[in-house]
């Protein structure tokens, strides 16, 4: 029988299945990865199982904004249209360790890093209308709140509480940005 992790895998790659079957057959796929090698291998699963051939790997490490903007950098310039963001990527339970530009590690790839690029391809996901983000949050964001005194980990370090501040504030963030978007995208 599958583990609850591999039903949850399955059901994001139900998710990236349903991305580029509605509406828009064939769609291009960029996996955006830290790692092009594990990209790759995902890459082959998904053209084996669907047979769409436009599934590109790109490079994109989102504890390091230089990262993300080069990314989001080369995607306007190669890509015209964008109609899903699915802002999956996560650390979870890691000790504590910063970002290339300092931040702590949980809020610093799980929410800024996907705030970030979401905020740079913006105007591309408004342009390509009808157009969806998609946040991966975990049931855990209702376990904790935003310590705006321990933010950063600076006074104290728990690791599941960082996951979980980092979780929520994925929760509202989106629910902010679907406030202001709405009837944009
Ligand atoms: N697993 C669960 O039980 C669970 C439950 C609820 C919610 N979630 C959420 O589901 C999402 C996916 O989790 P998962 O279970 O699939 O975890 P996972 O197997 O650890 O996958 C996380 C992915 O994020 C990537 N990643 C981590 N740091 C990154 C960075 N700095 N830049 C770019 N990519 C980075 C990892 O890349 P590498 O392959 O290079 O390591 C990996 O591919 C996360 O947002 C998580 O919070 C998971």
């Amino acid at each position: 029988m599958a583990s609850d992790r591999t039903k949850f895998r399955n059901s994001l790659f139900a998710l990236f299945l349903f991305s580029i079957n509605f509406p828009f057959e064939g769609g291009r796929v960029i996996l955006a990865c830290r790692d092009i090698a594990k990209g790759e291998a995902a890459a082959r699963e998904i053209i084996a199982e669907t047979g769409n051939q436009q599934v590109i790997v790109k490079k994109l490490d989102l504890s390091d904004s230089k990262s993300i903007r080069a990314f989001a950098e080369d995607f306007l310039k190669e890509e015209k249209k964008l109609h899903f963001l699915i802002n999956n990527a996560g650390v979870m339970m890691v000790p504590y360790s910063k970002t290339a530009d300092g931040f702590e590690m949980h809020i610093g790839v799980n929410h800024l890093g996907h705030f970030l690029l979401t905020f740079l391809l913006l105007d591309r996901l408004k342009e390509s209308a009808p157009a969806r983000i998609v946040n991966v949050s975990s049931l855990l964001h209702a376990f904790w709140r935003i310590n705006f005194k321990n933010l950063q980990g600076e006074k104290y370090y728990n690791e599941l509480l960082a996951y979980c501040q980092s979780k929520l504030a994925n929760v509202l963030f989106t629910r902010e940005l679907a406030r202001k978007l709405q009837g944009e995208l």
